[in-house]
């Protein structure tokens, strides 16, 4: 879908990129730009730049980076046509009709949504029928309230082949839009037949409220325990989380994570508006994230099932909040005495369930116990087995203060002078920080290159080092000098480009250029995906560093002219090289 240009930079224009960033990060003014600590990645020093020039950021640590757009799409984890209306009503612009091309997709994301929501709709209404007796037996056995049932729109899908198909049809949606929305399937002999059968339903909401996907749990008889919707054009489950929607809106100091819809409903229920659950996947990256970012004391208290299974997967949790925050607080329920947070409150009450996660001991005490697993601690050799794990883990505290707390424990508790356990994880530290350096790339840690992953962006880039550098060179002098734009295109043209993605870029540059007066970086966000539009970004950025003027145009555009085909001798340049590179070109005219 596309919108007019001259409206994507009147949007741009009314959402200065360092205003709108401003409510989501702490901006330091460096000169004409603006720095901060990037909120993409883990990141400790402010490595992500905000250029006024261009309404452009980018960071140089993950290589996020794009427009005010991106920007939106990125932190509020939005779609680009979610994140047009957010600037647009913060700005209080009225979107336009949109200009002709390829609606279909937006089209059919739209018509899925309705698809959800009256079918979301029938299986509530099925609780009121007498085919949707058991559902409400269910739930009454479960000491769910139906004001919970309510506000969840909890439902029934009934013990039948197409009533739900049936239903749908007489509401004008056809059988391939039921299939396509993944409520409805088509049997080898050709009939088509409701998915949900004798379940009942957890609708699962977006941001927006939209209902994106079902789960449906099994009441009894035969097959998987839950049925999860596949994910369609609008359900991407490592991107949404169960409730949070209402999670967000309590706006908390702390999240709960808990492993099941049920917990979560009966966690709401008594009260904890906070939390929230994966869609039968374990937890993601961008999940813990999203989570990290919208609590006020950044915290979270990971509350899963009491079980191994569930201890296994708190301690992948831990990882995973870590790699995604490292400021974050992460807290591990203990429930002794039940399974799971929907058991605990219903056997001791939500007053209990509230002291134990006032009294949770944080992460670092969970791994530590951890490290005991099936070891007897008064054998001297499994006493010492359980030492190296614990200094592993205590080197993995990235605050020394809070080292020095657990490490006074050990010493004590385990009789080891502090002085050994300092210098082993003095050493263990050491090298890790001397393999992080091996892996330095121009001030940029590979451990922290997370999805925006650039190479993944341009693969030639490595084959083709050489034109790679000049291509770039080309795109970063004209997104500057875009009045330059006529003259450099008689010389070259996209087809000339030697790597696939610079050509793409060059080309679709090419056509908005054209078409617009009002050529921006915005022009060309509904082209790219969030990752490209960092690599653009990154283009621009670098080129910040240095004058491209004439003279190293017409190097560019003859370095990849006599391109022959041949892969590169010279190897990969290095930034240092290519600024080098740029800088002779300069002093030779
Ligand atoms: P649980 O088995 O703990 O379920 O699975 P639960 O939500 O606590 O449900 P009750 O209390 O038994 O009714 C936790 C989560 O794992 C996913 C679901 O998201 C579930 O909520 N799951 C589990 C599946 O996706 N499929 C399954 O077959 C089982
Ligand atoms: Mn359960």
């Amino acid at each position: 879908m596309r919108y007019s240009d001259e409206f994507l930079y009147n949007l741009r224009q009314n959402n200065p990129i360092e205003e709108v960033m401003s409510s989501y990060v702490h901006l330091k003014k460096q000169g004409r730009n603006y720095a901060c600590v990037c909120p993409f990645h883990a990141d400790k020093n402010p490595s992500c730049v905000v250029y006024t020039d261009t309404s452009s950021y980018y960071c140089f640590g993950c290589h996020a980076g794009g427009d005010v757009i991106t920007f939106i799409k990125e932190i509020e984890n939005m779609e680009f046509d979610e994140a047009v209306k957010l600037l647009a009503d913060r700005a209080g612009m009225i979107i336009p009709e949109r200009a002709g091309e390829d609606v279909s997709k937006a089209y059919k994301k739209a018509r899925i949504l309705e698809i959800n929501r009256e079918a979301a709709n029938f299986y509530y209404l099925m609780l009121s029928k007498k085919e949707g007796i058991k559902g409400v037996m269910y739930f009454k056995q479960r000491e769910i309230k139906p004001e919970t049932v309510k506000k969840y729109g909890l439902g029934y899908a009934p013990d039948s082949w197409s009533a739900l198909r049936d239903y749908m049809n007489s509401k004008g949606f056809s059988d391939e839009e039921l299939i396509e929305a993944r409520l409805c399937q088509r049997s080898e002999k050709g009939t088509v037949y409701d998915i949900f059968r004798d379940r009942v339903i957890f609708p699962i909401s977006d941001v927006s409220k939209n209902v994106i996907a079902f789960g449906g749990r099994i009441i009894d008889g035969s097959g998987p325990k839950y049925l999860n919707s596949p994910e369609t054009y609008v359900f991407n489950k490592s991107k949404n989380l169960f409730s949070f929607h209402f999670a967000k809106k309590s706006k908390p100091e702390r999240i709960i994570l808990a492993e099941g819809y049920m917990d979560v409903v009966a966690l709401n229920q008594a009260g904890f508006e906070n939390a929230v659950a994966t869609l039968g996947t374990a937890l993601t990256i961008e999940q813990a994230t999203l989570i990290a970012r919208n609590t006020s004391k950044k915290e979270v208290v990971v509350a899963y099932d009491s079980d191994g299974a569930g201890r296994a997967a708190a301690h992948r949790a831990i990882k995973i909040f870590a790699e995604a925050d490292p400021d974050v607080t992460v807290r591990i329920l203990d429930m002794q005495g039940a399974k799971d947070p929907d058991e605990y409150i219903r056997k001791f009450g939500e007053i209990r369930f509230k002291l134990l996660i006032e009294n949770s001991q944080d992460a670092i005490h969970f791994e530590l116990e951890k490290c005991k697993e099936n070891l007897d601690l008064s054998k001297e050799a499994d006493k010492a087995k359980f030492l190296k794990k614990a200094i592993y883990v205590l080197s993995e505290i990235p605050s020394p203060v809070d080292r020095e707390v657990y490490v006074s424990k050990i010493s004590e508790e385990h009789n080891i002078s502090k002085d050994v356990i300092v210098s082993q994880i003095t050493r263990i530290i050491a090298s890790r920080k001397k393999a992080e350096k091996d892996l330095k790339w121009s001030g940029i840690t590979a451990r922290t290159i997370n999805h925006f992953s650039s190479d993944d962006v341009n693969p030639d880039a490595k084959k083709y080092p050489k034109e790679n550098k000049a291509e770039c060179g080309i795109l970063a002098y004209l997104f500057e000098n875009p009045e330059r734009f006529k003259d450099i295109y008689e010389r070259i043209k996209p087809e000339d480009f030697i790597t696939s993605f610079n050509k793409k870029v060059y080309s679709v540059f090419a056509d908005r250029i054209q078409s617009t007066e009002y050529f921006t970086l915005s022009s060309l966000a509904d082209e790219f995906s969030g990752a490209e539009m960092g690599k653009i970004s990154e283009i621009m950025a670098k080129s910040q560093d240095i004058t491209i003027n004439e003279n190293a145009i017409n190097d560019f555009i003859n370095v990849i002219l006599s391109h022959t085909g041949n892969v590169s001798e010279i190897g990969d340049l290095t930034d240092d090289d290519f600024l080098t590179m740029v800088e002779k070109m300069k002093n030779n005219k």
